[in-house]
């Protein structure tokens, strides 16, 4: 039976009114979840001096302040005679040739980044082989008390499950709203996080020469 002209016109103002719905959703979502371009560390040095070792930095980051700090450990490493690279996990596919890997995420929701457990999970043959030192950037459970200590225990928990690093440290990261997308900040203000860049760079630089000696 066909419908009467004044339903048809219903149905259609129905439908455009669902399509119009639809679409101010999905653009509002992609608006809500899109964050500014993150320039991820990427480079190697030469240390000169006789190391002989060729050492990786791995990291995984989603605003760049974990890449910031692979860098600077990298550059540490150098001036204690390793050849160094920095690379995002993305770029890594294996970890052979070199001699020592040191590993580094920024924490988010209580856990590594999940592309850098992935990496680990689908390496952990070849870094069991290989001198390993792990650092963690992030901005809660930042004290020394003994609930802070594990809940930062608690991050890393799976991570040391596959592997067995020499040496693991935690850094206090950086929040910085905008380099967030808004459901990020939305979750930065709902857990009442620390704002700003927290990060000590004379103890991070500290930790990454005490690595000559950790992975030799
Ligand atoms: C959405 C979001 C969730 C986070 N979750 C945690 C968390 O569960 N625990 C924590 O200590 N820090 C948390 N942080 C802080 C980050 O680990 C910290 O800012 C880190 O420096 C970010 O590194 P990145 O700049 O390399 O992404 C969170 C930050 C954001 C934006």
């Amino acid at each position: 039976m066909p419908i009467e002209a004044p339903r048809r016109t219903a149905l259609r103002r129905i439908a455009a009114g669902l399509a119009g719905t639809v679409a101010v959703a999905a653009g509002f979502v992609t608006w809500a979840v899109h964050r500014p371009d993150v320039l991820f560390a990427k480079g190697r040095c030469y240390g000169g001096a006789p190391v002989k070792k060729k050492a990786l930095v791995v990291y995984a980051t989603r605003a760049g302040s974990t890449g910031e700090v692979a860098r600077v450990i990298s550059e540490r490493l150098c001036a204690m005679g390793f050849d160094a690279e920095v690379q995002p996990v993305d770029s890594v596919s294996s970890v052979s040739g070199y001699q020592a890997v040191v590993l580094g995420s920024a924490v988010r929701y209580g856990a590594w980044l999940p592309e850098m457990t992935k990496f680990i999970a689908f390496q952990q043959s070849a870094l069991s082989q290989l001198p390993l030192a792990i650092f963690t950037l992030h901005m809660q459970a930042l004290g020394d008390d003994t609930a802070s200590q594990a809940a930062r225990a608690g991050y890393t928990k799976a991570v040391r499950a596959v592997v067995n690093p020499r040496d693991e440290v935690f850094f206090a990261g950086k929040v910085d709203p905008t380099t967030l997308s808004f459901f990020e900040r939305m979750a930065v203000k709902l857990v009442r996080s620390p704002v700003g860049d927290k990060r000590d760079w004379d103890r991070i630089r500290r930790w990454a020469d005490g690595l000559s000696e950790t992975l030799h």
